[in-house]
């Protein structure tokens, strides 16, 4: 009965992004629009002792320079700060609202101006005093006063000693640095004012979110301000919280009546949030035949000095691996910069990194191979809850990503393989994720024309939510593609929760699954009342909406245009309005898995390491669109590349600042790192995890991948290198 679900369907947006018809928050236009240009704090720590905006506000064509002195009124209780996804310690970071710096980099100043150029111009003239204080900013420095985070999961048996017992021990601390999103589009708010409410357009991954934070820090009606983002040029989790520019905009807005657009620059970009620097000590201990005995996991990551933000990176060793014994710890060093915050696939970007290079270490010490040391591991139970899976395919994952790698040629040995010059390597990991669904509540209108509309307030941040929702109700509602429009990224529409987690395409499209079953029921409701019904006694199991008609599965397979039934009915549309829970029968772990396979080149004599290929095998239940899954999972991979090798924030601990913030010099893959990709969707049905099947894809694709490079980097050179990136210089 499905036509659309599980085919490669084309991006129904993506004709209005190639032409520029999709417009995006920072090109958002009013005929009264003023322009906003952040001025940022020089020093990490302190305060403002003198602000003298004199010079700037003297410039031809600047309106205002608003300052923490001279803002228009904010909520002043943490309370109104704390967003959706705010970290539940701590005190939300305020924009211009005192004198306190409490990073380098925080806005300190927004000049007003009538353009943009002006704007920027007038910002440079801005003078600022500090009285300056200690700041910290080195995790090495700040390991020691790390505080113990009561999050990990609770440990298994004694692990300290089942280790110490073991014959085989692998003990060793990996290095994840500071690392930043980097998405194309910059943040960017413009703020439409009319008649004194606000419709904001803004760069986020939650627009209800965004409305409920401006309203509470604005102490505003839940009417006067609507907050849009129809269209977004990549988030990867920088977009969950709302950003600085948004309130900056708002503030701008209220103080001069009038509309304002604040779009941050590409350096600005590196103070709204960061993957957070760890260290992770893992420790393996194993039997000669690979059988685990111990798994000590030890994270330290980092935050602000102001919010506790932290996701649990050692979570992932805990469930992944059959073994006896096993104990997790987490800490947490509090540094002067911005709160950290997710980044695509947070903690299991990080902690599975070191998992699998950790478990790579250990075949080494085993000569075994890596890939039968995870098969001799393998469990069929979330190893911290005991619970089964609602299905779990990472058997296949190894099998088929294997096969396509050629994997059974490898030989055993490091710098066994060579190409000339170029040593290869080989190296594998192991991918997992949650498979999460939020609630969310969406609405559609089907009209006797044979048109639906498709309504909720989610977030399409470019992984093509716009288009799986088409697909799903295009099957549900029984309807061509073409006749679908869907609605989405606006408040005023049916609730949704931040697109985030890799939770939307499970949610909105068993979302559309409810809902279209009540479209169907008040058909059907409707048609029975037709003279003469052949629907008459059918149930809403026995019916199905498909080709405009409302039809009976049963023989006679009685038809009946839904034209015909709303004319009957004496209504031109029929609309239901439906939210749905997840339902989670607490007997199973629900997860995600991927196997990925790296071939490395390494120059001998120059130590340029190139990722010849990389393999990736993925069962994450029912893939919705062929095409945007493997988008999704490619980009995953390739960022994988750049954790891997590329990507590293530096900060010069002197002044607590940040040095290569910008895309020039933190360096991320670009077409020339990227040679041979290949994504395989291993096939997973799933009758339990939710009605339709589906996990989600958005994370999964960076999991493992690094490890699976580093290993690779190791078997081609015989050398391990635990910190990332693995730059030419650590090789030599
Ligand atoms: Mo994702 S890091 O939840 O946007």
């Amino acid at each position: 009965m499905t036509s659309y679900i599980g085919t490669a369907t084309p991006r129904v947006d993506g004709r209005d992004k190639v032409t520029g018809a999709a417009r995006y928050a920072g090109e958002h236009g009013a005929p009264d629009l003023v322009h906003g240009s952040v001025v940022t704090s020089t020093i990490a720590k302190g305060r403002i002792r003198r602000i003298d905006t004199s010079e700037a506000a003297k410039v031809d064509g600047v309106i205002a320079v608003l300052t923490h002195e001279n803002r228009p009124p904010m909520a002043n209780n943490d309370k109104a700060y704390k967003d959706d996804v705010a970290p539940e310690q701590g005190s939300p970071y305020r924009p211009l609202y005192d004198g306190e710096i409490r990073f380098n980099g925080q806005p300190v100043a927004l000049v007003l101006a009538e353009d943009f150029e002006t704007a920027t111009f007038a910002a440079s003239l801005v003078r600022v005093e500090y009285d300056e204080q200690p700041h910290i900013t080195d995790i090495e420095r700040q390991r020691g006063n790390a505080v113990p985070l009561d999050a990990p999961a609770k440990p298994r048996g004694d692990a300290a000693q089942a280790f110490a017992a073991s014959d085989i021990r692998h003990d060793a601390e990996y290095y994840v640095p500071v690392e930043h999103h980097n998405p194309m589009e910059l943040f960017a708010s413009t703020a439409v004012w009319r008649d004194g409410k606000l419709t904001v357009y803004d760069k986020t991954q939650g627009v209800q979110n965004v409305q409920r934070y401006l309203c509470g820090v604005f102490e505003a009606r839940s009417d006067e301000i609507q907050v849009m983002s129809p269209y977004m040029g990549g988030g990867f989790g920088s977009g969950l919280r709302p950003q600085f520019q948004v309130v900056l905009a708002v503030l701008g807005a209220r103080a001069l009546k009038r509309s304002v657009r604040v779009v941050l620059t590409r350096q600005q970009m590196y103070e709204v949030g960061y993957r957070p620097a760890m260290i992770q000590r893992i420790q393996l201990g194993a039997k000669p035949d690979g059988t685990l005995n111990a798994i000590i996991h030890d994270a330290t990551t980092t935050t602000s000095q102001y919010e506790d933000f932290h996701r649990n990176e050692t979570t992932w060793s805990g469930l992944l691996y059959k073994s006896e014994t096993a104990s997790y710890a987490h800490k947490l060093a509090h540094l002067d910069l911005p709160t950290s915050c997710d980044m695509r696939a947070p903690s299991a970007a990080t902690g599975v990194y070191a998992l699998e290079a950790a478990m790579d270490e250990l075949a080494v010490a085993l000569k075994m191979d890596p890939l039968e040391l995870r098969l001799k591991c393998y469990s069929d139970r979330d190893q911290i809850t005991g619970l089964p899976f609602s299905s779990k395919s990472l058997r296949e994952c190894y099998s088929q990503g294997a096969a396509a790698f050629g994997w059974n040629k490898r030989n055993l040995a490091p710098r066994s393989m060579r190409d000339g010059n170029d040593l290869i390597g080989w190296g594998m990991a192991t991918g997992i994720w949650e498979a999460l669904q939020v609630p969310i509540t969406v609405r559609i209108t089907l009209t006797a024309n044979g048109h639906a509309e498709v309504a909720c307030a989610t977030s399409d941040i470019g992984t093509g939510t716009y288009t799986i929702m088409a697909q799903v109700a295009a099957d549900m509602l029984g309807l061509p593609i073409d006749n679908v429009t869907v609605k989405l990224g606006d408040s005023t529409l049916p609730q949704s929760p931040v697109e985030g987690g890799s939770w939307i395409a499970a949610s909105v499209s068993n979302g559309i699954l409810t809902t279209s079953n009540a479209i169907r029921d008040e058909l059907l409701r409707q048609a029975q009342t037709m003279p003469d019904s052949p629907l008459k006694g059918a149930t809403a199991d026995d019916v199905a909406l498909a080709d405009g008609s409302i039809i009976s599965k049963k023989p006679p397979r009685s038809t009946i245009p839904i034209a015909d039934v709303m004319r009957h009915a004496g209504v031109d549309r029929i609309a239901q309005e439906k939210a749905t829970q997840f339902q989670n029968d607490g007997k199973h772990a629900h997860n995600a898995h991927s196997a990925i396979f790296a071939e490395v080149k390494v120059d001998e004599q120059l130590g340029v390491i190139r990722v010849t290929r990389l393999v990736s095998a993925v069962a994450a239940g029912r893939i919705l669109n062929l095409k945007t899954a493997r988008s999704q999972v490619m980009g995953g991979m390739i960022w994988g590349i750049g954790m891997a090798l590329h990507e590293e924030t530096l900060i010069d601990h002197r002044f607590g600042r940040i040095m290569n913030a910008n895309i020039a010099e933190y360096h991320v893959p670009v077409n020339a790192d990227v040679h041979d990709v290949e994504v395989i969707f291993v096939d997973e049905q799933d009758d339990i995890v939710n009605p339709m099947g589906i996990k989600g894809l958005g994370e999964i694709g960076i999991v493992g991948v690094p490890a699976a490079i580093a290993n690779a980097v190791h078997h081609a050179t015989g050398k391990r290198v635990r910190d990332l990136p693995i730059t030419l210089d650590k090789l030599t």
